[in-house]
């Protein structure tokens, strides 16, 4: 029927409207997000957590839960406080982005050679306490061994990387890179800071390579603190997937507050340190 069915055209009037809604609902709550948008389409947040703005997928990686319990089989006792902190962040990160989905990019739990008593309570919490408000899937990392057990019982999706709006995901302690932009985990990445004085602080950070699109994700981890990238050169081969080219044209990302603080490649810093400058 030519111009088509009456009540069609108001379905397809009503949904102009209603999509222009929804589109300017998502653009207002992503101009509200806070954090940097280190490419399109990826968001990256203080205090580890990163946006996938085109699908509002959180990523987040190296949580490495029950880290305490495998600590105190080599004799070292710390408060086993990991999983609720962790957890009060993500809680806080969900109720500001409001993603749909979450994805673990490997290293959710610590013990490489079993599933200890307190992975398992530990994971369960995480996973309960999720409450159900995203969807989890989980990309296996180097510390995950027997994580499947576990996760099989709340049949979250598992496996050795996955894909969100065309970016790869992975743990990066296996592999090579493909030509897609890539997000991985796995080095646990820091800074150590000097002010004029001498005195330092060391904190997560973000490393970015523009030119060969990869994303290293800082650890969520608070005992698992991370490697000094500037002064441990170590860290180049870390990753098969930066075989060759190693750290040195990563560009380290780091917030103060919700402040994002800019730094010269890690190739520079290395310099700087060497030289005094
Ligand atoms: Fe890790």
């Amino acid at each position: 029927m030519k111009g088509g069915h009456p009540i069609f055209k108001i379905e397809t009037g009503l949904g102009k409207v209603v999509t222009m809604l929804l589109s300017t609902l998502r653009l207002s709550s992503i101009m509200d997000t806070p954090g940097f948008e280190v490419i399109e389409g990826i968001r990256l947040l203080p205090g580890g957590a990163t946006l996938l703005t085109e699908e509002r997928v959180l990523v987040v990686a190296d949580l490495h839960l029950g880290c305490e319990a495998a600590l105190e089989y080599e004799g070292l006792s710390i408060p086993r406080v990991q999983t609720r902190k962790i957890g009060q962040y993500l809680d806080k990160v969900i109720r500001d982005v409001r993603p749909d989905r979450m994805v673990v990019a490997g290293d959710l739990k610590h013990n490489f050679s079993r599933n200890l008593a307190q992975e398992w309570q530990d994971i369960e919490r995480f996973i309960e306490g999720l409450n159900d408000s995203v969807a989890l899937e989980v990309v296996k990392g180097n510390h995950d061994n027997y994580l499947g057990i576990i996760l099989r019982e709340f049949r979250i999706p598992y496996g050795k990387e996955t894909s969100v709006s065309g970016i790869r995901i992975l743990h990066g302690h296996s592999g090579q890179l493909d030509g897609r932009t890539t997000i991985i985990g796995h080095i646990h990445p820091s800074l150590r800071l000097r002010d004029s004085v001498g005195a330092s602080f060391k904190d997560h950070c973000y490393l970015f390579d523009e030119e060969r699109r990869v994303l290293v994700l800082p650890a969520l981890s608070l005992v698992s603190y991370g490697t000094d990238v500037v002064s441990q050169p170590s860290s180049d081969g870390m990753s098969p997937l930066l075989s060759g080219r190693g750290l040195a044209d990563f560009v380290p990302i780091a917030f103060s507050g919700d402040r994002q603080l800019s730094f010269p490649k890690v190739g520079l810093l290395r310099d700087m340190r060497r030289t005094g400058s």
